[in-house]
């Protein structure tokens, strides 16, 4: 009751929202289609806002409202890729992307996520979980190879309406995997050396993981700061590359097409 007051009250101090995401809030919610809570919003704004991306990733677009939410938020320029395996939902979240402008910086990747993780090169400075949450664990070990050092993982309703907490029994059976994995999931980025973690109580939950530097320090003294731009420099040309490849398969396949 405490929590729910805190929330409401912290809800009121949310400035608007832009109309295109007030509408397709409205629209999401009548539908009972599964979307951020606001105040994760204002998580996610605030985290974007620190750590500038050159490329979001996303797992988990719905109709869209997180990827421009998050497109919003970042410098211009970032580039988001957001994937989706509901057709239904994809043509929506297309519609709305080329409301919000995005068509140039926001790519739709149709599919399940376990086949398209595998099939992407990053590096990502920001990757978005929220899909499947009994998956997180099994796509762990891809999103740490397409997360750029000093990059951020988020993953969203780790919390599971407070019964993350629960003994295994006192949980449904039909639930009790996902509650297991989910558990694993969050001992195992606390646990993992390269990520700094913390598990924040907002909306449902959410996880903020942070890929250590090298050495084990997000930050560091002179020496430090120098091997973290060469990796950072490694990163955007490893980047670059990747986006001159796709402009090549695109142009080829263009050339195909005429
Ligand atoms: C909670 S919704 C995402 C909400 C969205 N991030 C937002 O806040 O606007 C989760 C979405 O993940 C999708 N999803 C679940 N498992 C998936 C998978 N294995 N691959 C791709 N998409 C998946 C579902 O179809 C659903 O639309």
């Amino acid at each position: 009751m405490m929590a729910e007051r805190i929330t409401d009250y912290l809800l009121s101090l949310e400035p608007d929202e832009s109309p295109l995401l007030e509408e397709i809030r409205g629209k999401a919610e009548e539908r009972e289609i599964p979307i951020i809570r606001r105040e994760t919003g204002a998580l996610l704004r605030t985290l974007i806002a620190a750590i500038q991306p050159r490329a979001i990733l996303e797992v988990g677009t719905a109709v869209g409202y997180s990827a421009i939410l998050m497109a919003e938020a970042a410098p211009e320029g970032c580039s988001v890729t957001t994937i989706e395996k509901y057709g239904p939902r994809i043509a929506e979240a297309r519609e709305y992307l080329a409301r919000a402008g995005l068509e140039g910086r926001a790519e739709l990747l149709e599919g399940d996520a376990s086949e398209i993780l595998k099939s992407l090169a990053g590096p990502y400075d920001f990757i978005f979980m929220d899909a499947a949450k009994g998956q997180y664990m099994g796509w762990l070990p891809e999103l740490m190879r397409l997360l750029a050092c000093g990059g951020m993982l988020v993953s969203d309703n780790v919390l599971q309406d407070g019964t993350i907490l629960e003994s295994r029994f006192a949980v449904e059976r039909r639930d009790r995997t996902i509650h297991a994995r989910m558990r694993e999931y969050l001992w195992t980025i606390k646990h993992t050396e390269e990520l700094q973690t913390a598990i924040v109580p907002v909306g449902d939950g959410v996880a903020v993981s942070v890929r250590k530097y090298a050495g084990g320090r997000a930050t560091g003294g002179s020496r430090d700061r120098r091997r973290d731009a060469e990796v950072r420099r490694d990163a955007e040309t490893r980047r670059d590359a990747e986006v001159r490849r796709d402009a090549e398969t695109r142009r080829d396949a263009e050339v195909r097409r005429i």
